[in-house]
């Protein structure tokens, strides 16, 4: 990860108590950025890798302890295979050039989704790097691959069933506090900031449970051109925000 010229410190108007411990990013539109320059859609998924791997490193930098990215929703397989191909096999050469990187930067890398159904030399490829940053404690990165909100709520249900069925769990014992135990997301606190780019004012089915409340922040920006003032405009605007949970 090369060094960003200015920004590397946490900018002296954010106030450190007060950043989210979890932002979650759906990074949406890199075919637009390459269309609007008259290139490939796949481009716009290269650049878009890489303004990925700038905001990872700009929470590092700034103190953020989790950070969620939306790279494929169960709903992308229904693109057109080529660009299905592309980005399958784009996500496998990035964790593969990125590693070396992440293991030295003490990220630790996760992922969240039906990781199953992807290709099995990603499917290694991810448990590579799993494996490698497991210990890594500089930030929590989590990629979200072939996820859908609705399907983790869904294989939830049945993995609650399946113990109710087994006697080993009483129906009155489902409360929120134990569903949360099943899905991907177990281990961390939820969203506290979603960030949206490209102007879609959607969740395109992420996280839909653990963003009950999450602060919601949508830019025009396209993904790919999305970098450190950006985020620190989005951080600035989170700051502002009165976080009520239902209270008054
Ligand atoms: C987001 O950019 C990346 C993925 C969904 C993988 P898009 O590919 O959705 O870009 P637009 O929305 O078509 O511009
Ligand atoms: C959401 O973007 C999914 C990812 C960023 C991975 P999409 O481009 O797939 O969402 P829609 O189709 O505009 O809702
Ligand atoms: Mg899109």
């Amino acid at each position: 990860m090369s060094q960003g010229i200015c920004l590397e410190k946490l900018p002296l108007d954010l106030e450190q108590e007060r950043l989210p411990n979890h932002v979650a990013v759906i990074m949406d539109g890199n075919g637009r950025w390459a269309k609007n320059k008259g290139l490939p859609r796949i481009a716009g998924h290269r650049r878009g890798a890489s303004a990925l791997k700038e905001l990872l490193r700009c929470c590092k930098d700034w103190g953020i302890q989790v950070l969620t990215a939306y790279a494929f929703s169960t709903e992308n397989w229904g693109r057109p295979a080529g660009e299905v191909d592309f980005l399958m096999s784009l996500f496998e050469g990035k964790l593969r050039q990125e590693l070396r990187e992440m293991v030295d930067e003490d990220v630790q890398i996760q992922f969240i989704g039906n990781l199953q159904a992807l290709p099995k030399s990603l499917q290694a490829e991810i448990e590579r790097s799993v494996v490698a940053t497991e210990h890594n404690r500089g930030i929590r990165f989590r990629v979200a691959t072939n996820y859908g909100g609705r399907q983790e709520i869904v294989q939830a249900c049945r993995a609650i069933a399946t113990q109710v069925q087994q006697g080993k769990l009483q129906p009155e014992e489902i409360d929120e506090v134990l569903f949360k135990r099943y899905l991907y997301t177990a281990d961390v606190c939820d969203p506290d900031l979603l960030i949206r780019t490209s102007g879609e004012m959607r969740l395109s089915n992420f996280l839909l449970w653990q963003m009950a409340y999450s602060e919601i922040y949508i830019t025009e920006t396209l993904w790919p051109d999305f970098d450190r003032s950006e985020f620190h405009r989005a951080l600035s605007d989170y700051q502002q925000r009165s976080r009520r949970f239902g209270k008054v």
